[in-house]
C-alpha cells in the first residue's frame, strides 16, 4: 500500500467521538509569523516586499507543523512563486493528509498604504476537499450568517435576495447592509441596491475579513456581495465552515482567454458553488492574524520595549470552537531563533 493511502486511511478511521489534535492551534503560529513579518512593511508603499516577507516567515514556520499538506490555494504557479506555490508539499510529512489554502498577506495594498483590515490567513481541510479554481482569478460571491443562509442566491435578482434578507430580519430592504469591494465592475449591482434601498459599506480591498464580518452576528453587516479573488473565496468558505453561515460562489472569467482556458480545463462557469463545494471537509482548520488594525482583528503593534503584540482568530469546524488569541512576541529573542524574519 502506498504510504499516502495509509495516511488517508489512518485519518479516516480515527475515533471522531474523541478530541484529537487541533491543528489550528499550530497554524496560528504560522499566521502570527506572517503578520509580524508583513507588519514591518505597513505604510511603506511596497506591497511586494510586504507579501514576500510574510511568505518567507510563514514558509519557515509551516515546516514545523506535523502534517502531510499540499498547497491547493497559494501564491500562484511555481514559475512565478518561489514558495507556497500551488502544488507545493508542506509540513513534516506525517499524518493527517490535508489540503492547504494560504494567503500570507490578504490585503497587500492595505498593508502598503497603512489601511485597515489586512490579514495573514491559512486554512486546512482533508485531502481532496478544497476547490481548485484553476485558471479563474475571480469569483462572484455572496455570503451571509446563519439567519439568512437559506435565502441567498446568485441566480435570483439581487434586489429579491435583499428583500428576503430584510424580511428575515423582521423589516425591509432598507434594513439590509451589504459590504462590497469598491470596483467599477459592481456598478450595476450598486444601482440595484440603491434602487431597493439597501445600505452599502464599501471596502477598497480585503474580502476575506469582509466575509467574516457578514457572517458574524451583530457586526451591522448582513451580506457580502461582489466579484473578488477565487483564493479569497475558498479561504472565506473555510472560515464560514467553522463559524456557520453560507457562501455561494460562481467563477467569473475576466476575458475570453480565461473563459476558454477554464472551459478547456473542464470548469462549468454557470455552476453555483455552495460552501461545501468550496471546502468539502468535515474537519476544517482556520487561522488568521491581523496585520493592520481592523474591525475584525487588531493589527500588529510594536511596543516601546521591543516586543510586539498580535491578535488572531483560531477556529475548527468539527468542534465549532472559535478562539481569539492575543500574543506578545519578544522580537529580539525571536530574531535570535529565526534571524531577521520577524522584523
Ligand atoms: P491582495 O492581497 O492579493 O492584494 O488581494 C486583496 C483583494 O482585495 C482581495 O481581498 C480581493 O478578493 C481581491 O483583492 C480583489 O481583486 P481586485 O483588487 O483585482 O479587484
Amino acid at each position: 500500500m502506498p504510504e499516502d493511502d495509509e495516511h488517508v486511511i489512518s485519518h479516516d478511521v480515527r475515533d471522531v467521538t474523541h478530541p484529537d489534535r487541533n491543528l489550528a492551534l499550530e497554524l496560528v503560529r504560522v499566521t502570527e509569523a506572517g503578520a509580524l513579518a508583513a507588519g514591518r512593511w505597513i505604510g511603506r508603499g511596497e506591497k511586494e516586499s510586504a507579501d514576500g516577507a510574510a511568505v518567507d516567515a510563514m514558509r519557515l514556520m509551516l515546516d514545523t507543523v506535523p502534517m502531510d499538506g499540499i498547497v491547493v490555494i497559494g501564491e500562484g504557479e511555481k514559475d512565478e512563486a518561489p514558495m507556497l506555490f500551488n502544488g507545493e508539499e508542506i509540513g513534516d510529512g506525517s499524518p493527517p493528509v490535508v489540503d492547504i489554502a494560504v494567503d500570507p498577506l490578504e490585503g497587500t495594498t492595505l498593508t502598503a498604504r497603512g489601511m485597515p483590515s489586512a490579514l495573514s490567513v491559512i486554512a486546512l481541510s482533508e485531502r481532496g476537499t478544497m476547490f481548485d479554481p484553476g485558471p479563474c482569478v475571480y469569483m462572484e460571491k455572496i455570503a451571509t450568517g446563519p439567519r439568512a443562509a437559506d435565502v441567498i442566491s446568485l441566480t435570483d435578482p439581487l434586489p429579491d435576495v435583499i428583500r428576503r434578507i430584510g424580511e428575515r430580519k423582521g423589516g425591509g430592504p432598507e434594513d439590509v447592509t451589504v459590504i462590497m469591494l469598491d470596483r467599477p465592475r459592481h456598478e450595476e449591482a450598486i444601482a440595484q441596491l440603491r434602487e431597493v434601498g439597501a445600505s452599502i459599506r464599501f471596502i477598497s480591498d480585503g474580502d476575506v475579513a469582509a466575509s467574516l464580518f457578514a457572517v458574524l452576528p451583530n457586526t451591522g453587516i448582513d451580506l457580502l456581495w461582489g466579484i473578488g479573488g477565487t483564493p479569497e473565496g475558498v479561504l472565506s468558505a473555510a472560515a464560514i465552515k467553522c463559524l456557520g453561515g453560507r457562501i455561494l460562489g460562481r467563477l467569473w472569467p475576466r476575458d475570453d482567454g480565461e473563459r476558454k482556458a477554464a472551459e478547456d480545463a473542464g470548469y462549468d462557469l454557470t455552476r453555483v458553488l455552495d460552501t461545501d463545494d468550496l471546502v468539502g471537509g468535515n474537519d476544517v482548520f482556520f487561522a488568521a492574524t491581523g496585520v493592520t488594525d481592523g474591525d475584525l482583528l487588531d493589527g500588529v503593534r510594536y511596543l516601546d520595549d521591543g516586543h510586539a503584540t498580535t491578535e488572531s482568530l483560531v477556529m475548527r469546524s468539527r468542534s465549532g470552537t472559535v478562539r481569539r488569541v492575543q500574543a506578545t512576541h519578544d522580537r529580539p529573542k525571536l530574531r535570535e531563533v529565526v534571524g531577521a524574519r520577524y522584523g
